[in-house]
């Protein structure tokens, strides 16, 4: 609440911008780097409210475990996700591990993992293309909007991404070469073996993890407001 307050009173600041470096329209942008916050007019904000916070390293760890077809998932990401990222970006720390459900078996003849999942092969290319935009794209900043994108539009997985990779000024044709390799293929393989090691074992998705911990009350909370969830779990020290 703290923080939507502050961002209402970034917002009056800002119209002042207009420096070399220009200041960003995304509220969540504005202390990304000195310069911006400089343009946005912010600096005594974000070292007051979104730096020292973030140099205290007590970010609350939301990890994501999830299949990019489920329709469950989909609700959650376009909508306590999407807000959790949007409002309350500089105390979570938030991590996608796309593979859910699906199973895989080591084809020692090409030396390949092969998947099979859930919803079907288009599901299974939509979480290696998640995949290889995590590896491309690693922070949050970066690849949430083509999470988000992916995630609220239905039709042609390839279409689709394809579509959002464009709106999101990522390279499509690296993503999807990765999507056929063998790098995309191992990355896949890693969030696979993260997703079988989980403890307690995973029973359906989305599936959430608060610093590591799951519990049934958790998942509950996190569906019906995952602000209040990370909130409630950040301690201020
Ligand atoms: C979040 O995870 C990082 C890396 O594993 C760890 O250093 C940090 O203490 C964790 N934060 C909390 C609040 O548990
Ligand atoms: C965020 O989470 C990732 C993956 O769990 C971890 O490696 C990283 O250290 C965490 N960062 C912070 C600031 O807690
Ligand atoms: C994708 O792969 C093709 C064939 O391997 C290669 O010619 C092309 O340069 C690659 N494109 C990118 C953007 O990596």
């Amino acid at each position: 609440m703290y923080v939507l307050l502050i961002f209402s009173s970034i917002l009056i600041l800002c119209a002042n911008g207009g420096l070399t470096v220009k200041c960003p329209e995304t509220p969540s942008k504005w202390c990304e780097t000195k310069e911006i916050a400089q343009a946005c007019n912010v600096i005594e904000q974000c070292q007051l409210y979104i730096w020292k916070v973030q140099d205290k390293n007590d970010k609350v760890n939301l990890t994501l475990y999830y299949e990019t077809l489920c329709p469950d998932c989909r609700k959650f990401m376009t909508t306590e996700l999407w807000k959790a990222y949007q409002t309350i970006f500089d105390i979570v720390n938030i991590t996608l591990v796309p593979y859910g459900n699906a199973h895989e078996t080591y084809q020692p003849a090409t030396q390949l993992y092969q998947y099979v999942c859930q919803h079907g092969a288009q599901e299974c290319l939509g979480n290696v293309i998640h995949t290889c935009v995590l590896n491309y794209y690693p922070t949050i900043q970066q690849h949430m909007p083509f999470v988000y994108c992916t995630e609220s539009s239905s039709g042609d997985v390839t279409t689709i991404a394809s579509q959002c990779a464009e709106k999101s000024k990522m390279d499509f044709n690296k993503i999807f070469n990765c999507t056929q390799s063998k790098l995309g293929n191992q990355l896949q393989h890693i969030y696979a073996v993260q997703t079988e090691n989980l403890q307690p074992a995973h029973k359906y998705v989305p599936w959430i993890t608060i610093n590591g911990q799951h519990t049934e009350e958790m998942e509950h909370e996190a569906e019906r407001n995952l602000i209040k969830l990370i909130c409630k779990s950040y301690k201020v020290v």
